[in-house]
């Protein structure tokens, strides 16, 4: 087991309230395992990532509960400065929007060389070469001329490829990959999301990837974590999740992805919108936009219950879900 987060809890707390970002996140990553996260925005997946990462807002962010195991270590019981060495070197992160994660007046081979020389103690040189060698690795053309210019000097793909460089360098067990494709053109996107799934494959690391489309998560991931109003609502291998869905909203989720096969056709959306996180709905959070909801469902709260040994599911009645969207 690589990562483990248990029963996690993060909230906000500002001037119009405490909104409850995260409530009770568990998932786990395996030693070379992809887990895609999913959810609409505001569903508490990056704030999960950067309570694992320990770069979260506080204040005004809180975790009030939980526990993070790495590699056997509960993060949330590190000092700062052993916290500190953890990141980077054994877990790193993969952001949005690079040109706002890269250093603008830095040469994009000092960032990249400053890794090894602040954390393996290497000369000017030999990080600089260390840098050619990475940006070769993210198939970057002409690494070696290129290793001069700044970070506005690439384009958008070419930006993302230095970020999963730095993300690499110092070969973490773990990535977290924050919608890592989602500012780039579509063509691009795909190059991208290639790339860092053959690196992950190569480098035998664990990556957790964030995202808001279905579409590409198929090809990549081994797990889905499906998230909602700050909870997993349904996690399970990725073929059990396609093949069909152990919960309404994930079902949902997969019914608005569009398909080849049903060009023209009005795509289906999942009725009303997300939670307010200050006034979460009591019972099931997802009970005022669910087609399936029942009395049960508006007073309490279901446990991610066990659907078989690699599946979970909060939801009361995961077995009609399950039964009503198997297809034969
Ligand atoms: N810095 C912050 N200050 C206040 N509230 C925040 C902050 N970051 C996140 N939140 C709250 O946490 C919620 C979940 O955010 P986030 O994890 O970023 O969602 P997403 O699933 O889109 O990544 C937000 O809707 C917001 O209410
Ligand atoms: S518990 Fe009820 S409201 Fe929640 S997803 Fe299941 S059926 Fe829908
Ligand atoms: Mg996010």
């Amino acid at each position: 087991m690589l990562l483990e987060v248990r029963d996690l809890h993060v909230e906000f707390r500002t001037r119009d309230g405490v909104a409850k970002a995260v409530n009770g996140v568990d998932y786990r990553v395996d030693k070379g395992e992809t887990l895609a996260v999913l959810g609409e925005s505001g569903s508490g997946k990056s704030v999960t990532a950067q309570a694992v990462m320990g770069i979260l807002d506080i204040p005004p962010g809180k975790i009030t509960g939980g526990e993070i195991l790495f590699q056997g270590k509960d993060l949330l019981k590190l000092k700062e400065e052993e916290r500190r060495k953890v990141r980077g070197a054994e877990m790193a992160m993969i952001f949005q929007d690079a040109l706002s994660s890269l250093n603008p007046v830095l040469s994009v081979g000092d960032q990249l060389g400053e890794m090894f020389i602040v954390h393996r103690g290497m000369s000017r040189k030999e990080a600089r070469a260390k840098a050619v060698e990475l940006m070769e690795h993210v198939r970057i053309p002409a690494a070696a001329d290129r290793v001069r210019d700044y970070p506005h000097q690439f384009s958008g793909g070419m930006r993302q490829r230095i970020m999963i460089a730095m993300a690499l360098a110092l070969e973490p067990a773990l990535i977290i990959a924050d919608e890592p494709t989602t500012a780039l053109d579509v063509t691009v996107q795909a190059q991208v999301m290639d790339l860092l799934a053959e690196l992950q494959r190569e480098l035998h690391m664990g990556l957790i990837l964030i995202t808001h489309d279905l579409g590409v998560v198929a090809d990549v991931a081994d797990r889905i974590a499906v998230m909602y109003a700050g909870r997993i609502v349904e996690t399970a291998p990725v073929h059990d999740i396609y093949k069909a869905p152990a919960h309404p909203y994930t079902k949902g989720l997969l019914d608005s992805i569009p398909r080849l096969d049903q060009k023209g056709q009005e795509l289906y959306a999942i009725k009303g919108l997300p939670p307010n996180l200050m006034h979460i709905p009591p019972g099931c959070a997802f009970n005022p936009r669910c087609p399936m909801a029942q009395d049960i469902c508006r007073s309490e709260v279901p446990p991610l219950a066990e659907v078989d040994a690699d599946r979970r599911s909060a939801c009361f009645f995961w077995r009609e879900c399950l039964d009503d969207s198997s297809r034969p």
